[in-house]
């Protein structure tokens, strides 16, 4: 636990407020004389009948607040300030780190308690577009977040393999198919000719009813049809999979919208069953008036079912299968009215675990200075996305391994570029908070300075460097708590302190559904590290032995910790760049 958190919990409990109450209370002092957190007691005033002044005088005696010894609590009018003891803060924050290593960060909270995660989700046949990789990135990182925490994750990737749009593919492949180009390129095949399909129905209405025929066929097992959409769903999966392997990214079950399609008569049974189906316009609906919302639609007139139905059969489903405690949607802001109706409704048919359903929505991409060849109209394409990144990020890392004068192969370059160039796009996808919109831009993307997975990933390997140069050099990171006492400089004490809250930033990443609660802390700690090692020298002869110790195992945890946090957001970390 963090520091913050032992000084909120102790007052805790010697008064009427909670802890998160007072957590949010606690102020750092403009002065150093001031301590380093306080407390302003005027919110007790009231239940305790007392002046906030007499509040702190009282409170700075209580035994309890100093923790054994790792606060001086003393007041000062109506703040309780606390002081805290940088030589165990320094020997008890460095040495949980090190002894957890590069998965610091681990517990067991979610013991026991299984968590589905639905993200990615894209349309077969479909390209993968850059508000893909937004549900993407920020579903494994969520999944990673719960995973480190102890959960038991279920990754579903809800493909969108379901619908009219199948009949309209296979009647367009049976005519203007392309072998050839379908097994180079499936994507951009199927997309061309559904294109092609649209534009010949306009002038041809009658190719509208073929591909309802089809369209039905596919839905009654008729084996020709299944086999041509197993085949588009099949050369689908080839494509996104590569994207998916080459962003670290996995998936437990594929199971699409066909999947629950067969399960639909149930949910419209027991809808019924509950008498909640009124008829309207014709369509089958479940009011949702008490709720504030627009009805949902079950069957529409035809007696087609639609995406809210098929979302229900898979709800149900993912009770029966997993018996989740909490069932997470990573899906795009624009469909939270959806995610109301179909939550609403299992509420109003009686199912509590309705409230154990999120949907976590995110905001648009844009771009800034990035222009790029479409292949497919105007969406951009995340794996054009990722080479861009990739090329521009070989330029940087050639150049500066030359100006450094660092022997890189090619081959290394590549490597490295690869790792870096997708961990800058991964980044800027989990850097600030998600329902933003967020605009991509190569200068902030790639600024190895500033607030970038380029920045992360260069402190960390800078540390690996001086550990790798420290073994040379036979000196190892102190272990020993008399030695990590001694870091107490104003900038040792400003990366402890960073490094304390990373715990409490994973477990609060994972409650409100944000990555960049753990980006932020990464970068707060890379920021407080390079001013440390700027004012600082670690190794060299005329530091002294113990001292390089000590800070070497300061650098060490800063590198365990960045490593941990960057995996926690989908990227990976190079020794070198
Ligand atoms: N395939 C949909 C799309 O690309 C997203 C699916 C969202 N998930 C769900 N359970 N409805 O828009």
């Amino acid at each position: 636990m963090d520091y913050k958190s032992v000084i909120a919990k102790n007052i805790a409990n010697l008064t009427e407020l909670d802890q998160e109450q007072i957590f949010k209370l606690i102020e750092i002092p403009p002065q150093k004389d001031l301590g380093d957190y306080a407390f302003p007691c005027f919110i007790l005033a009231k239940s305790l009948h007392k002046a906030p002044n007499m509040i702190s005088e009282s409170l700075a005696g209580e035994a309890s607040l100093t923790e054994n010894g790792m606060f001086e609590v003393k007041n000062a009018g109506p703040y309780l300030n606390f002081y805290i003891d940088r030589s165990r803060y320094a020997s008890d924050t460095i040495t949980k780190i090190n002894t957890a290593g590069d998965k610091f960060g681990q517990a067991s909270d979610g013991e026991g308690q299984n968590v589905i995660i639905e993200f990615s989700s894209p349309n077969i046949a479909k390209p993968f577009h850059v508000g893909h990789a937004f549900t993407t990135i920020l579903g494994n990182s969520l999944s990673r977040i719960y995973d480190r925490l102890g959960y038991n994750v279920i990754r579903m990737n809800h493909l969108g393999d379901y619908g009219t749009q199948f009949g309209k593919l296979i009647t367009a492949y049976r005519l203007w198919g392309d072998e050839e180009a379908l097994s180079k390129d499936p994507i951009t095949e199927l997309l061309r000719i559904y294109v092609k399909f649209h534009e010949e129905a306009k002038k041809d209405p009658s190719l509208d009813d073929t591909a309802r025929e089809n369209f039905k066929k596919l839905e009654d097992g008729s084996p020709e049809e299944v086999a041509l959409w197993q085949r588009f769903r099949d050369l689908s999966l080839v494509v996104f999979n590569k994207l998916y392997d080459r962003m670290g990214v996995s998936f437990d079950n594929y199971n699409g919208e066909s999947f629950y399609s067969d399960r639909i008569p149930a949910v419209v049974d027991m809808l019924k069953e509950k008498n909640l189906l009124e008829e309207s316009e014709g369509a089958q609906v479940v009011m949702l008036d008490e709720y504030n919302l627009p009805p949902c639609i079950i069957l529409k007139s035809d007696g087609t079912t639609i995406y809210a139905s098929r979302d229900l059969a898979a709800v149900l489903y993912r009770k029966d299968t997993y018996n989740f405690n909490k069932n997470i949607y990573v899906v795009g802001t624009p469909q939270a009215l959806h995610f109301k109706q179909v939550f609403s409704v299992l509420k109003k048919a009686g199912y509590d675990f309705a409230d154990d359903c999120v949907h976590v929505g995110f905001g648009l991409v844009k771009f800034k200075d990035m222009v790029f060849s479409t292949r497919e109209g105007n969406i951009v394409l995340l794996e054009d996305l990722l080479d861009a990144a990739v090329a521009k990020t070989r330029e940087v890392i050639a150049e500066n391994a030359k100006l450094r004068g660092q022997d890189m192969s090619e081959e290394e370059i590549s490597e490295i570029a690869e790792k870096v160039g997708i961990g800058a796009v991964i980044y800027t996808y989990v850097k600030a908070g998600r329902e933003k919109d967020i605009v991509f831009s190569w200068e902030e993307m790639l600024n190895f300075n500033g607030n970038s997975a380029p920045y992360l990933m260069y402190t960390y390997a800078r540390i690996r460097s001086i550990m790798r140069k420290a073994e040379a050099a036979g000196v190892k990171p102190s272990t020993d708590l008399d030695t990590l006492g001694t870091l107490t400089s104003d900038d040792a004490y400003g990366v402890i302190s960073a490094l304390s809250s990373f715990e409490n930033d994973v477990k609060k990443a994972a409650s409100i559904y944000e990555p960049f609660v753990i980006s932020r802390s990464l970068f707060e700690t890379a920021s407080a590290f390079n001013s440390f090692y700027n004012n600082c020298r670690i190794l060299g002869d005329d530091v002294d032995v113990k001292d390089s110790e000590a800070r070497l195992a300061l650098c060490e945890a800063v590198g365990n910790v960045i490593k941990s946090g960057l995996y926690l957001l989908g990227i990976e970390t190079v020794e070198r760049m």
